[in-house]
């Protein structure tokens, strides 16, 4: 009787290990692709291995396409248009396309995948997105979970950017987590220095970047990163600036500021930083020099969450409210905004419908 158990047992884990084997057979056979083409702009052809995503076949040869989420599609930053060989729309993509976008061939190059030869069409402006090696100079402590980090390039690596644009950091497997992952983060440093720049990381409790940031990296480490990319920057105009921001969201307005008094102006700008409590405040002393610097350049600091204890003697509660006094003029006045999602939405309703900011001149990185 045991005997015929065993047998039993080993007929069966001999059928489930013969089934895997054909699996992993039947994977490998359905997933090799060989070797494909990619068309860039009806110009240049790239031969990759087919399988992999647009974004990464890319990202492979040097060609880098913003991927603020790192690939996770949650983003949209990574469209581009697939005019062949792309393959019906995913469900993955329609959240964030619009029709219109559909209509013109636009997929997220994170979702596509290379099965075959591909036409794609991408701004010449990526050619110029670079891949940068860098070794920590500086670690920061702004607060009690937000850094200041320095980034020095490497000999003979220096980098373009405009004051607002972002890198995306690449980070090393670390504990548990065993891959590496890219994420998105605002320069702080101003362009006019291009051999070494500034981020500043708020830690997001079990997040895989901000993590590995606040308990791994140490001075003197080697951190490679890719940019400068997005369409937050500072507009060369003479129009009044609005400078919104919550948390690390300072960076890029920090970038603006320090820009502006490099290049000097006379513009009027206004400030509003919001935080739930002073323990969350920091650059406060370079906002008070900005102030004694610019001729018309005021720093509000809002608290949503101040204690009786802290003694608290600024502006509390929502920030928008304040925005009254800041804003002269609407058809001549131009918002740069940073921070969560929620911050950017609640900001931007009350700017266009509170205050009669066309939409076209709020501009806005969304840290979510
Ligand atoms: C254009 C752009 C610029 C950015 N610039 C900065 C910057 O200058 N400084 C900075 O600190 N961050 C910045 N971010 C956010 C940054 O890219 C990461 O999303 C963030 O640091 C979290 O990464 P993580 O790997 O630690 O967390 P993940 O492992 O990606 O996330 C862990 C969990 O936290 C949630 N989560 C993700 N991000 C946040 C968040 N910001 N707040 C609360 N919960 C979150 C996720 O939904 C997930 O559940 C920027 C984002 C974008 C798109
Ligand atoms: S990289 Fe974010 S959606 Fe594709």
């Amino acid at each position: 009787m045991l005997i015929r158990i065993l047998e039993d047992i080993a007929l069966m884990s001999g059928i489930g290990v013969i089934l895997a084997l054909i699996l992993v057979l039947a994977q490998r056979w359905l997933s090799n692709y060989g070797e494909v083409t990619i068309n860039i702009n009806g110009k240049r052809d790239l031969t990759v291995t087919g399988g992999n995503s647009l974004l990464s076949s890319l990202s492979d040869e040097q060609i880098f396409i913003p991927s603020a989420c790192g690939g996770r599609g949650t983003c949209g930053a990574c469209k581009c248009q697939v005019l062949e060989g792309g393959g019906p729309i995913l469900p993955t993509e329609k959240p964030l396309l619009t029709k219109a976008e559909m209509a013109d061939n636009v997929r997220l190059s994170c979702q596509v995948k290379v099965k075959s030869d591909i036409k794609i069409q991408i701004p010449e402006a990526i050619f110029n997105i670079r891949r940068f090696n860098s070794v920590i100079e500086e670690i920061v402590d702004y607060t009690y979970d937000i850094k200041g980090v320095t980034f020095k390039l490497n000999e003979g690596q220096s980098i373009d950017f405009k004051a607002g644009q972002y890198v995306q950091l690449e980070t090393k497997p670390y504990e548990k987590i065993k891959q590496k992952v890219m994420r998105a983060y605002s320069i702080s440093s101003k362009p006019e220095i291009r051999d070494r720049i500034q981020l500043i990381i708020r830690l997001v409790p079990e997040g895989v970047c901000t993590t590995w940031v606040h308990t791994q990296l140490k001075v003197g480490d080697k951190v490679d990163f890719t940019g400068a990319y997005g369409d937050f920057y500072l507009r060369d105009t003479a129009a009044d600036i609005l400078f919104v921001a919550g948390g690390s969201g300072s960076a890029p307005i920090k970038s603006m500021l320090e820009h502006l008094q490099e290049v000097g102006t006379n513009r009027k700008m206004t400030y509003f930083f919001g935080a739930r409590t002073t323990k969350d405040l920091y650059l406060d002393e370079e906002m008070r020099a900005f102030e004694e610097f610019f001729d018309d350049f005021e720093y509000v600091p809002v608290l949503s969450h101040a204690t009786e204890a802290e003694n608290w003697q600024g502006k509390t509660g929502y920030l928008m409210p304040y925005f009254k006094d800041a804003i002269r003029d609407p058809k001549n006045t131009e918002a740069y905004l940073c921070g969560s999602p929620g911050m950017i939405a609640a900001v931007t309703k009350s700017l266009i419908n509170d205050y009669g900011i066309a939409e076209e001149k709020i501009y806005y990185d969304s840290f979510g």
